[in-house]
């Protein structure tokens, strides 16, 4: 499974960029609303700091300005893919983009009926929200596990993309599931990396490698 980020903060993902695991980026307006600056230039930037897929969700609502917005925003950059959300005038314009060779990211997806629309539609990528089911107390992942199936039986080229990630365990499930990509806020990118038994492995070898050295110059 591949692992996006899910931030538009240049310093987070230049940061797990460094670690050198990231293959894309997603972003959405309320993440960009966390941000100062321009959008254009933010995304331009993300562009230059991770090489692969970068989502930058439309805002628009009828289907004409969903259109001429995803064109404007493939312009920016090659890895640029329009982010639309999984409704009928979502579904018109990732058809017409799709026709134009823009690759579409279709978001807010809850249920497989509305994955598989997607995937017909054209859309490269699809968005099922593992979280904001947890946050209605219904099971995300059994959702994702049914887009997951049909699509193992299907002949779509749509890859599932699990988002709203809460925790790593989240991730580590979608992996299970067959997923192949988990977008993941930067914060649970730290909870992933952490472990006590490692942490206090590395200060026991620093202090065992320090005094041996302390031997030697004694
Ligand atoms: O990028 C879309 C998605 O990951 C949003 O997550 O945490 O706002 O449900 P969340």
């Amino acid at each position: 499974m591949k692992l996006f980020i899910d931030t538009a903060s240049l310093q987070d993902i230049e940061e797990i960029a460094s670690w050198g695991v990231l293959a894309g980026v997603t972003t959405n307006p309320t993440l960009l609303s966390q941000v100062e600056g321009d959008e254009d230039s933010i995304y331009r930037r993300i562009c230059e700091l991770v090489d692969g897929p970068i989502s930058a969700e439309v805002v628009a609502n009828d289907v004409p300005t969903m259109i001429s917005e995803g064109k404007r925003l493939a312009a920016i950059h090659p890895n640029i893919v329009v982010k639309l959300p999984t409704c009928a005038e979502g579904l018109s314009a990732t058809s017409a983009l799709a026709k134009d060779g823009i690759r579409v990211n279709m978001t807010l997806c809850f249920t497989a009926s509305q994955a598989m629309l997607a995937a017909s539609a054209g859309a490269a990528f699809v968005s099922p929200f593992l979280g904001r089911y947890d946050d209605i107390s219904e099971d995300g992942l059994g959702h994702l596990g049914e887009i997951v199936e049909c699509f193992a039986n299907s002949l779509y080229e749509t890859e599932v993309l699990a988002a709203s990630i809460r925790s790593p365990l989240h991730v580590m499930e979608a992996a299970q599931i067959g997923a192949d990509i988990a977008t993941i806020p930067p914060k649970v990118f730290h909870q992933m990396l952490k472990h006590p038994l490692t942490g206090s492995g590395i200060d026991q070898f620093n202090k065992d490698h320090a005094g041996r050295l302390a031997k030697q110059g004694a």
